[in-house]
């Protein structure tokens, strides 16, 4: 074929491919055959290997999946991927309504939808195409899964307009092609995936794309990430506006407008959850309004304004034949039930923890009873209650020994605490726990570096402290169970990669007490350096404002340790980055602009700097941009074809500026 009509081909093939897929797998209305569309599918991949040049970024041949991967790149996500609190009764909804009410008032609705059980994915599109598209990850670190992705169908290669957009959703997979894979896996004699949710997860791990392609895989978008950019005003016109650019939305939201109409949704839902084709594990409900869910803001891990509430689990009965202890990182020792294996949930469970003394006597536990086990938040099997009624007399009671079963030191019961501790610093469990605490994800997140493979390195004694890790070798490792060449080197490359995280890092993963995730990232941005930090005196510490005195007591305690400065030096030595990366933080107050500590929102066109780079000026000169206005907000800036937002700011007598007093205001 010719060039010139080659092209045209293509062109026509791709255009009529994507319409085709977006009726099948987006409106459900499929207006040609399987077997046409594979037919034209393989012409216009026959046509693209002739021609290369012609394959495009939207193309419907991308969707079979192409080359294998060696690793998923990380992806910072622009806006983090929060997750939500959880409601388990009536109860727990009804204190989310007081909630709400007290901060907006009466006047507001709820958006109620399906809590789809699969993964949280973001999806950022460049003028119109896709660009990329990631896990949750952490929330703020995610893996970039594109090419995966881009094989769910249901995914648009291409939106409807050529915008440049962050879109939030649920990949998951129907119910459907998840008892088919199961089957397939195992008449293979394979472990087959504990639920939809596993399955879909692990498909989109895959580095092989088209292992993702053969799995049927599906999405519902439910939030555009960047809406602060857009002239929406509420949750359900951005899933409208979802809909218009060609995302698939779940059709089975409804807006409520009080928490009665929300409770009648959950039990509408809690019975109809068997008749659809796809898993769901609760419900969401979301304030509709934008300007409220801004007035009710987030706490640092979720947004006020919605709400997650999750179906109660499975329970089913076991016996329970022992109690085994474990001591943890800081000394805590935990007892922990050995069960008859049972299927819960999806996976076969056998033990599950019984986290101290107290909930064993309140429960009043004894070894043979029989026992009611789920999984809460489907991943964690507890306890719930014990049958007395199945008793046969031959149940003995469970008393918690005196002395640390791995190091025999005395156990302690510290003051206001129901735990019994081990409090020997040199215990070896204690030890070989911080290591592995030290290597998980919030921490210095070295892959590859789990459970097992800490405590054979420990047990063979290759690694003391932590310093340790960074002095392996690879002889060392070579010699360990299971431990290939490959594994081996990409284990090196982790560790050492580790050496550049930022400080917050190294400071959760040291085990200081008291110092969690946060903590650590709050101290690391107010020091910015390891040696400032370990200086620091109880009333530098508390004049923070999240430092509270025992965490600063804990923290001045743990520097002040011998051995804990000798680590410094020796972490040092091999090379840890010891200081903050991320970014600073400097005092509102003492920014000389007009911009420190004002709140503004960007609406309308920007000629000159463009949304992004208006907003991080402002940020940068200590202001706040918002996406909506309210009474809170100082300053409007109206570019071209300003709409409802510069009419909210006139009605609201906001102070606004055109974009070029806000290029004078920056510039000055
Ligand atoms: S909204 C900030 N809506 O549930 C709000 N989440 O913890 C972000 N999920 O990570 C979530 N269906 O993976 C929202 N209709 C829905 C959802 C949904 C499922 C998942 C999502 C999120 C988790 C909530």
């Amino acid at each position: 074929m010719e060039w010139n009509s080659a092209e045209k081909r293509v062109k026509e093939l791709q255009d009529l491919l994507n319409k085709y897929n977006y009726e099948y797998h987006v409106l459900d209305k499929p207006s040609v055959t399987d077997a046409e569309y594979d037919q034209l599918l393989r012409e216009l991949i026959k046509l693209e290997e002739e021609y290369p040049s012609l394959k495009s970024a939207d193309s419907p041949s991308q969707r079979v999946g192409g080359a294998v991967l060696d690793s998923f790149e990380k992806v910072q996500h622009r806006t983090s991927m929060l997750s939500l609190g959880n409601a388990f009764n009536e109860e727990d909804l009804r204190d989310f309504d007081r909630k709400v009410r007290q901060a907006v008032g009466e006047e507001f609705s709820y958006v109620c939808e399906l809590k789809i059980d699969g993964l949280a994915v973001s999806l950022r599109y460049e003028n119109g195409l896709l660009a990329q598209g990631a896990t949750r990850g952490d929330g703020t670190i995610g893996e970039d899964i594109t090419k995966n992705l881009k094989t769910i169908r249901s995914i648009p290669l291409k939106i409807s307009e050529p915008l440049s957009i962050e879109v939030r959703g649920e990949a998951f997979m129907p119910k459907g092609s998840f008892g088919a894979l199961n089957k397939v896996k195992e008449e293979k004699g394979e472990e087959p995936f504990a639920n939809p949710r596993n399955a879909a997860a692990g498909s989109l791990r895959q580095l092989d794309p088209k292992i993702a392609a053969s799995r049927n895989l599906d999405i519902f978008l439910y939030a555009i990430a960047d809406v602060g950019d857009t002239e929406i005003e509420s949750h359900s016109e951005g899933l409208d506006r979802l809909e218009e650019l060609g995302f698939k939305t779940n059709k089975e939201r409804k807006r409520c407008e009080n928490i009665e109409e929300v409770i009648q949704y959950v039990e509408e839902w809690t019975t109809r959850r068997p008749d659809l084709s796809y898993d769901i594990d609760g419900i969401v409900i979301k304030v509709d309004s934008l300007d409220q869910q801004e007035e009710l803001g987030t706490t640092a891990k979720s947004p006020r304004w919605a709400i997650a509430y999750k179906f109660p689990a499975e329970e089913v009965v076991t016996v329970l034949r022992d109690i085994e202890l474990s001591v943890g990182r800081t000394g805590v020792v935990t007892p922990t039930a050995i069960l008859d294996p049972v299927r819960v949930a999806g996976t076969t469970v056998q033990r599950a923890s019984l986290h101290n003394e107290d909930l064993i006597r309140e429960k009043d536990i004894k070894i043979g009873d029989h026992v009611v086990i789920k999984k809460a938040g489907d991943i964690i099997p507890e306890v719930v209650n014990v049958l007395e009624d199945r008793r046969t007399g031959e149940e003995q009671e469970f008393l918690m020994p005196s002395h640390c079963p791995e190091c025999e030191s005395e156990l302690v019961r510290l003051e206001g605490e129901v735990a019994l501790r081990c409090i020997n610093p040199k215990c070896p469990a204690q030890i070989r726990e911080g290591l592995i605490h030290f290597v998980s994800r919030n921490a210095m997140n070295i892959d590859g570096l789990g459970e097992k493979v800490i405590s054979q390195l420990f047990r063979e004694k290759l690694i003391v402290d932590v310093a340790d890790l960074y002095k392996l070798k690879k002889e060392q490792l070579l010699e360990l169970e299971r431990m290939g060449e490959k594994s081996v080197d990409n284990l090196l490359e982790a560790i050492e990669k580790s050496k550049q995280n930022s400080l917050e890092k190294l400071l959760f993963g040291l085990g200081i007490r008291h110092v969690g995730a946060k903590a650590a990232k709050t101290l690391a941005q107010q020091f910015n350096t390891i040696d400032k930090l370990a200086k620091a005196t109880k009333e530098e510490l508390t004049a923070i404002n999240e430092i509270g005195d025992k965490m600063a007591d804990a923290v001045v305690a743990y520097f002040e340790n011998e051995e804990v400065q000798e680590l410094l030096i020796e972490l040092k030595q091999v090379g840890v980055n010891l200081e903050y990366k991320g970014p600073k933080l400097v005092a509102v107050d003492e920014i000389d602009s007009y911009f420190a500590g004002k709140t503004v929102v960007l609406t309308g066109k920007m000629e000159q700097l463009g949304r992004n780079e208006a907003k991080e000026k402002i940020e940068a000169s200590g202001g706040k941009v918002t996406g909506s206005v309210s009474k809170k907000t100082d300053l409007v800036i109206a570019g071209e074809d300003a709409g409802s937002k510069l009419t909210k700011a006139q009605q609201l007598e906001i102070e606004v500026w055109d974009e070029a007093k806000l290029l004078e205001e920056l510039n000055r």
